[in-house]
């Protein structure tokens, strides 16, 4: 996963944000990105991942929470269905084109979806809170973004759906483990077997939204959910949500073992923050 240690010096700029469907707004600990494209209901393009997976890269090292969100009243419609045309988007590689053309080997096309899902793995990395405003429809990839994300807070409107069986695709871009994660292997067949919408007052129940209001009141109830991330202590933060990801792949013993050693470090921190005081 990528650190911000690695970070090239600039950010995307605004032509580059602009061609990739996206807008980006750092302020202090926050950065809000936008997908905006809503004259395709913010349908998304390989140059859109790869513009996130960039903006992950090189976000300023004091960034803590990153909050994505739709323009307008959808959140996304997905990948650009362009893309499964030979043509491709506006100048950008067609999923499809090299298949056709017999000059993609498996290889490549496996290196090629590799390529988009960065722009979703970085938003695990524990140095961040991310948090998912979802608006209208998240449809396929916009649902998979929504899963990459720790927090999903929803509109009432909120409409999820896994469409890419229904395209004859897998989910791809990284969706498939946190959906299976939070609502399990038998109703996360059903959701994307059947293709059908989950809409928000079932998403809370399935543990997809933590929180759902009113739309008109959801950058505000962002705005809330930023705030108390933010008076949390940053190191500590780090290291918890550290610890919480790997809760459910370690034994009982193992995930104890973690505790005590992320103890170790906040408890240092702990007694040399009060050594300076004295
Ligand atoms: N790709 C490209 N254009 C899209 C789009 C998409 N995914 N979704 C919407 N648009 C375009 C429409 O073509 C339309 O363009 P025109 O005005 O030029 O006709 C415009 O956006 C508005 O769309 P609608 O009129 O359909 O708007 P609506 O409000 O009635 O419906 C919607 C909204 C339910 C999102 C509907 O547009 C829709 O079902 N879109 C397709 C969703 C989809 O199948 N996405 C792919 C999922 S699979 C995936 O993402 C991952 C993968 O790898 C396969």
């Amino acid at each position: 996963m990528a650190q911000a240690s690695n970070a090239p010096a600039e950010l995307p700029t605004e032509e580059e944000l602009g061609r990739a469907g996206l807008k980006l707004a750092v302020e202090g600990h926050v950065a809000r990105i936008t997908i905006s494209r809503p004259e395709r209901r913010n349908a998304m393009t390989g140059r859109t991942w790869r513009t996130l997976a960039h903006i992950g890269h090189a976000l300023p090292e004091d960034v803590r929470i990153v909050v994505l969100s739709g323009e307008g009243d959808t959140f996304s419609a997905g990948i650009d269905l362009q893309m499964f045309t030979p043509e491709g988007v506006d100048g950008e590689k067609s999923m499809v084109a090299g298949i056709l053309e017999g000059t993609s080997t498996d290889q490549d096309v496996e290196d090629y979806v590799e390529e988009l899902q960065q722009g979703f793995l970085w938003l695990r990395r524990p140095d961040l809170v991310t948090v998912a405003a979802v608006r209208g429809h998240a449809i396929g990839a916009g649902f998979q973004l929504a899963l990459s994300c720790d927090i999903r807070i929803l509109g009432d409107d909120a409409k999820f759906t896994m469409k890419e069986p229904a395209l004859g695709l897998v989910p791809d871009l990284t969706g498939t483990k946190p959906l299976v994660d939070i609502v399990g292997v038998h109703r996360a067949i059903e959701i994307c077997l059947t293709a059908r919408r989950v809409e928000a007052a079932e998403a809370r129940e399935l543990g997809l939204a933590e929180l759902v209001v009113p739309a008109d009141e959801l950058p505000g109830a962002v705005d809330d959910v930023v705030a108390a991330l933010l008076a949390t202590n940053p190191e500590a933060a780090t290291a918890t949500k550290a610890l919480l990801q790997q809760a459910a792949r370690n034994t009982l013993e193992e995930q104890a073992a973690a505790e005590r050693r992320a103890q170790v470090g906040r408890l240092r921190a702990l007694a040399s923050a009060l050594g300076a005081q004295q």
